[in-house]
């Protein structure tokens, strides 16, 4: 099935990206955390005691990554974190090092940051691009949890086919760690994910960001 690219009214990074972002570094965000992801994380805690290593697979929709990054990483416990129901429900073949989990990415992240959590693999495979300009703050970079997803460490990986986002993703890691990190085109000659596979069919070029936060 083919797939439009964004399509943006917004030229380069955001106006207030910069703004934005500051003043999520300079205060901890304290919305609530919701019931269900409290609940979710506690479970998934244990099993987080007793693994030598930790990889997130953020926004795993159907976990295929999930399971990709499971066979990479077999001494490690592999988290697919998404918030719907729908898509974890068609996950398959999961190996045994990998678990689902049902949660809000701004609540897990902030438990997780809370518990000391320190990950190995930290992957954020095609999150929603949000292309209107209006909708900066949710972006991922643009959202108040950012600075808590940072500071879970490891090697962190974004990848996206709206290059605004992977721009503004790396000038947000700059704002707050002051390293600015490299985007890259790439081809996906393997797709990891259900997303990546049909942006690559549809020939969208896409983009990555890596940042090692060790
Ligand atoms: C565009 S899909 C990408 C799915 C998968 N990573 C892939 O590459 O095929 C974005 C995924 O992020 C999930 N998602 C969006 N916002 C989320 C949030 N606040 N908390 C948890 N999951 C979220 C959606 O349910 C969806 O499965």
């Amino acid at each position: 099935m083919s797939s439009r690219l964004p399509v943006s009214s917004q030229q380069g990074l955001h106006p207030r990206l910069e703004r934005t972002v500051l003043r999520h570094c300079r205060s901890s965000w304290q919305q609530p955390i919701r019931q269900h992801s409290r609940q979710a994380f506690d479970q998934v805690a244990s099993l987080a005691e007793h693994a030598p290593a930790l990889v997130l697979d953020a926004g795993c929709g159907v976990a295929e990554s999930t399971a990709h990054l499971a066979r990479q990483h077999p001494d490690a416990l592999v988290i697919g974190i998404d918030k719907s129901s729908h898509r974890l429900a068609r996950a398959r073949d999961l190996p045994d090092n990998a678990c689902l989990v049902r949660a809000e990415l701004g609540d897990f992240w902030r438990l997780a940051r809370q518990a000391g959590w320190r990950l190995r693999e930290h992957a954020l495979y095609y999150p929603n691009p949000w292309p209107k300009a209006t909708h900066l703050l949710r972006r991922w970079h643009g959202h108040p949890v950012f600075p808590a997803m940072l500071a879970l460490g490891g090697r962190l990986e974004l990848r996206s086919n709206f290059e605004v986002y992977a721009l503004e993703f790396a000038r947000a890691v700059e704002l707050t760690l002051s390293m600015r990190p490299e985007v890259v085109s790439f081809q996906a000659v393997d797709p990891i994910s259900p997303f990546e596979r049909k942006y690559a069919l549809s020939g969208h070029p896409l983009y990555r960001v890596i940042v090692n936060l060790d």
